[in-house]
């Protein structure tokens, strides 16, 4: 049966109810990886997991880290047949702001066709698709038609540090493989599959201003004393040009490849419509960087985003006061070939030269990943491809992303083999934002194309 899935995508068709069950499991554990009060959530989200991975009848084990553990499982009974590395993870971002959700983040909630919940397309819904279109062809057929690894890891979206340390220190020995293949991305569009071969890199950066050692009365010392506020706003607005969008931060724009001529072609010609793209989002109209379509911007050209700032009266009312600090986190999305380590560089250097006297900076950089382009014209590519055209009954559009996923470089780098990105999520999924969710069709129909995937893997 190696081209014919029939057999396992009747068997999910029966099971898929308890399938969303098991999900919703996985959703209610809060695995928030930046908080360290989740810490035993965590750890108990692993835990879960690994569960899952030995209960579809791999050989699973979680690693210990410094930081939260990985999990391992492999199944290795296809000599000769190509082995699948399966990358994913067990980790979600904070669920903040609160009071805009529907239901509670980790209550995942049915909305119709939608699982709604923190994680459910980022990266829960999507690693654990995964996940059970292994164990539906191991229930259905007591093996598998190629070899597979899992690795999933608890701290993606906080920098994916420790991953990265222990593929480097493995260099393809356990985690040797032919191909990576990871969900932990979107479809271009309902129904309208697509293989990303570019991710963005990042620089996240933080930003304190200190100013005097006490918050002031701000009309007995306003205008006498340097708002660190004030001085905040300052140095954020010296950042970048509003009117042109470039960022303009000395030496920025030194290492970026520029976008190729076939791809702006391309990218020319997808299915974009602006208006629309506006509309869903609220706004009036789009803005970036001047000469840019809004693709091009996403995709292929370097951002600079604040993504929090604060300091100051937060409360209700008015509050006359002149605050001792205030701060602000700033993220930078690059593209190949920038280095995050030299952006974050750049950019402290860039703050001391426009900051304005009477107040002190403490830059920190919080984390980074590289930008990276994968190659994709390679045989193994043609099974995933194959699989979206099976499911979906259209080709894949080849395409980049703007989001970023650390260890993809890791992967291309140490590993030495395609990493297939092969998403299953929707552009509408609100990742990162309140009310997160997955399609529920997509999550079924992601299990098949992953099933679909191995089996023409192994054919
Ligand atoms: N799943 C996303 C990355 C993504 C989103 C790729 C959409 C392609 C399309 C991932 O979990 C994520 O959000 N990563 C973080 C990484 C960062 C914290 C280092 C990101 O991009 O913000
Ligand atoms: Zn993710």
């Amino acid at each position: 049966m190696a081209n014919d899935s029939q057999d396992v995508f009747e068997r999910i068709e029966r099971e898929k109810e308890d399938y969303l069950e098991e999900l919703k499991d996985f959703l209610r554990i809060p695995s928030v990886s930046t908080d360290p009060e989740h810490n035993d959530d965590v750890l108990r989200c692993a835990a879960f997991v690994e569960e899952k991975l030995s209960a579809a009848g791999l050989e699973a084990e979680t690693i210990a880290t410094n930081g939260n553990p990985l999990v391992y499982a492999e199944w290795s009974g296809a000599p000769g047949k190509p082995t699948i590395l399966f990358y994913g993870h067990y980790d979600v971002q904070p669920p903040d702001p609160l009071d805009e959700w529907r239901n509670p983040p980790f209550e995942p909630t049915v909305e119709g066709d939608q699982l709604v919940a923190r994680g459910a397309t980022d990266d829960k819904g999507q690693s654990f698709a995964q996940i059970k279109a292994v164990a539906s062809i191991l229930a259905e057929r007591g093996s598998l038609p190629v070899n597979v690894k899992f690795l999933i890891e608890g701290e993606e979206e906080v920098g994916g540090e420790e991953i990265d340390k222990f593929v480097h220190a493995d260099g393809g020995t356990k985690l040797s493989c032919d191909a990576v293949v990871i969900s932990d991305s979107s479809m271009f569009a309902p129904g309208q599959p697509c293989l990303l071969y570019g991710l963005k890199g990042l620089a996240y950066m933080e930003l304190k201003v200190v100013g005097p050692n006490q918050d002031l009365h701000s009309g007995t010392f306003g205008g006498a004393v340097a708002n660190p506020a004030n001085a905040l706003a300052t140095i954020i607005s010296r950042l970048w040009n509003a009117e042109t969008g470039r960022i303009e931060i000395e030496g920025f724009y030194d290492d970026v490849r520029p976008l190729e001529g076939w791809e702006r072609e391309q990218w020319g010609q997808l299915p974009h419509d602006e208006q629309e793209y506006c509309r869903n989002l609220g706004i009036e109209e789009g803005f970036g960087e001047q000469g840019y379509t809004t693709l091009e911007r996403c995709w292929g050209r370097p951002t600079i985003d604040v993504n929090g700032l604060y300091g100051g009266y937060q409360g209700q009312g008015a509050k006359t006061v002149l605050p001792s600090w205030a701060g602000a986190k700033v993220s930078m999305r690059l593209v190949p070939d920038q280095d995050p380590e030299k952006i974050a560089r750049l950019f402290a250097e860039q703050v001391e030269r426009i900051k304005p006297r009477g107040v002190t900076v403490e830059v920190k950089e919080i984390h980074g990943a590289q930008p990276v382009l994968i190659e994709t014209r390679v045989p193994i590519a043609d099974a995933a491809t194959g699989a979206q055209e099976d499911i979906w009954g259209k080709s894949p559009f080849l395409i980049r992303e703007g989001g970023s996923i650390p260890v993809v470089a890791t992967f291309a780098q140490v590993l030495g083999v395609p990493v297939l990105l092969v998403g299953l999520g929707l552009p509408d999924d609100r990742l990162h934002s309140p009310n997160e969710k997955f399609n529920i069709g997509n999550f079924y129909n992601g299990i098949k194309t992953i099933v679909r995937l191995l089996d023409r893997a192994g054919a």
